[in-house]
C-alpha cells in the first residue's frame, strides 16, 4: 500500500521496540561477500532496502534465507561480477558492493548507484580512495567498470569523512595485499558495527571508533554471527514524534549512547529524558519549546537523517527555530508539504530555513518524495488536527519496517502497511 492515513492530534503514549539499523545492516550484508562462508545476521531490519540488497547478493551467487531471528547468508560461491541494474540505481548503499566485490573478485561492473533524491551525491571520494589501492575505473554507457590487477593496501586520507567512502575503503582493504591506514574516516557508529562484524570474521582492524583506522589486509575471512544494533535514526524519529505531539514514550532498545545530539535537542525542546540499559524514556511538554538553531553535522553532531523530522517537530514550537543543513543539499523538499499543512516556514537560503512555530497544523493530503522526508510527513500528520494522507510511502518502507504498526503501538490512529 503506497499511502498512510493518520487521524492526528493525539499525543504519542506507550512503548515500542526499535528495529535494527538500516545503515549498519546494508554494508554488513555487502561485507558477507568477503567471507568464504556463512554468516547469520540477527536483528536485520525487514525493509525494502535490505530486500533489494538480498536480491543483489542472490544475483551474484549468494544463498540467502530469512530465519525467524535474522538473515542467513552463504557467500561461498560468489561467481558474478556484473550487478543487476534495477536494484542498484534505486539504492545508494549498493555502492558499498563496489569495495566488497573489488575485494572479493578483483573487478566489478555496475550501474551508477542511486538512492534518495537529496542533492548531487557524488562518488568522487570513493573512486579516489579506491584508485589509491590500485583500482582503475572506466565509465561506459553510464556503467561503472572497476578492476584491479593487484589490490594493495595504501595510506589514504579522506578530505571529508564520508560514511560510504569509509565503508568502501574498509571493504576493499580487508582482502587487499598489505596494510591500509585510513585517516579522516567517518565516525558514525555504523562504521564501528561494520568493523566489529569483519573482526568477527577474522579481519584485523584497529582504531575502531576513531578517525584513523589501521586495516591489516590479506587475512582469510570466515563467516560470523552478528547482531545488528538498533537504529538510532528510527529511534530519533519516534522520539521527535513524541516531542512534536507532546506525548510520553519509552523506546525499547534505543541506542541512546549514539543519540546524544538528538537527546540534547529533545531536552532543549522541553523533553524530560531518562536513559537505561533497556532504552530511552521521554516525556514532552504539550508544546515543544523553541530552540535557536538545529544544525546538522557529521557524527557525533546532529544527524542529517533526522533533520526533516526535527523540522516537523519544530513546526509546533512556541517560537522561532532556525534549521541549517550542512551535509546534503535538497534536504528541504518536505517544506512545501509542511506549509500546505499550515506550517510557517521561510526558506532563507538553500541550506537554511526559519520555522515560525504555530500552535496547530491541519491534516491534508501530502506526498513523500524521499525516505526521511516521508517519515517527517507522518510525524507532522500525528501532530495535525484531522486527517492526513501521506502518499509515496514506498520511500518510507526503504528504512522503516512498519512505521504504522510502531506508531499504533504508541497510541496513534494510523492505517497503512
Ligand atoms: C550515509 C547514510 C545516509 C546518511 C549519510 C550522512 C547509508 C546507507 N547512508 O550516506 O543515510 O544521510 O551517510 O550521515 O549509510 N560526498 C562527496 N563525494 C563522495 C561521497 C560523499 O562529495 O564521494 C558528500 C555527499 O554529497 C554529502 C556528504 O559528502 O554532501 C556526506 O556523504 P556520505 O557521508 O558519503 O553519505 P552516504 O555514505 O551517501
Amino acid at each position: 500500500m503506497d499511502s498512510i492515513h493518520i487521524q492526528g492530534g493525539i499525543p504519542l503514549q506507550g512503548k515500542v521496540r526499535v528495529q535494527g539499523s538500516k545503515n549498519a545492516a546494508l554494508p554488513i550484508l555487502a561485507a558477507t561477500l568477503l567471507t568464504g562462508g556463512s554468516s547469520f545476521i540477527k536483528n536485520c531490519p525487514r525493509i525494502t532496502d535490505v530486500f533489494a540488497m538480498i536480491r543483489l547478493l542472490k544475483d551474484i551467487g549468494c544463498r540467502v534465507s530469512w530465519q525467524e531471528s535474522g538473515l542467513h547468508v552463504d557467500a561461498s560461491c560468489v561467481d558474478c561480477r556484473e550487478i543487476g541494474t534495477e536494484a542498484v540505481t534505486g539504492m545508494r548503499s549498493s555502492l558499498c558492493l563496489l569495495g566488497a566485490l573489488v575485494g572479493r573478485c578483483g573487478s566489478v561492473v555496475m550501474e551508477h548507484p542511486g538512492g534518495c533524491v537529496i542533492g548531487e551525491r557524488p562518488i568522487d571520494l570513493h573512486l579516489e580512495a579506491l584508485r589509491q589501492m590500485g583500482v582503475q575505473f572506466r565509465e561506459e554507457e553510464g556503467r561503472l567498470m572497476a578492476a584491479a590487477d593487484r589490490l594493495c593496501g595504501a595510506k589514504i586520507r579522506l578530505p571529508f569523512p564520508s560514511v560510504g567512502a569509509t565503508e568502501n575503503v574498509i571493504l576493499a582493504a580487508v582482502l587487499a595485499e598489505g596494510d591500509t591506514i585510513l585517516e579522516g574516516a567517518a565516525l558514525e557508529p555504523e562504521i564501528g558495527a561494520l568493523c566489529r562484524y569483519l573482526k568477527g570474521c577474522g579481519a584485523g582492524i584497529e582504531g575502531i571508533g576513531t578517525g584513523r583506522l589501521l586495516i591489516q589486509g590479506g587475512r582469510k575471512l570466515s563467516g560470523a554471527d552478528f547482531t545488528v544494533p538498533a537504529d538510532r535514526i528510527v529511534a530519533g524519529t519516534y522520539l521527535l514524534g513524541c516531542v512534536g505531539t507532546g506525548g510520553s514514550v519509552f523506546l525499547e532498545d534505543a541506542p541512546w549512547e549514539e543519540m546524544k545530539s538528538v537527546l540534547e535537542l529533545a531536552e532543549h525542546m522541553g523533553g524530560k529524558i531518562c536513559t537505561s540499559g533497556e532504552g530511552v524514556y521521554v516525556q514532552a511538554p504539550r508544546r515543544p519549546r523553541a530552540v535557536e538553531c538545529i544544525r546538522t553535522e557529521t557524527y557525533p553532531g546532529f544527524p542529517t537523517d533526522l533533520q526533516s523530522v526535527a523540522l516537523a517537530a519544530a513546526v509546533r514550537a512556541d517560537g522561532d527555530v532556525m534549521i541549517r543543513e550542512t551535509i546534503f543539499e535538497n534536504r528541504f523538499r518536505v517544506v512545501e508539504e509542511l506549509r500546505r499543512m499550515g506550517a510557517q516556514i521561510q526558506v532563507q537560503s538553500p541550506d537554511t530555513v526559519l520555522v515560525r512555530g504555530v500552535d496547530g497544523i491541519c491534516g491534508v493530503p501530502v506526498e513523500a518524495r524521499e525516505l526521511r522526508g516521508g517519515a517527517a510527513l507522518v510525524v507532522a500528520g500525528l501532530m495535525a488536527r484531522g486527517e492526513t494522507t501521506v502518499t509515496g510511502c514506498r520511500y518510507i518502507y526503504r528504512g522503516y519496517e512498519n512505521i504504522c504498526r510502531d506508531f499504533r503501538e504508541l497510541g496513534a490512529r494510523v492505517t497503512g502497511a
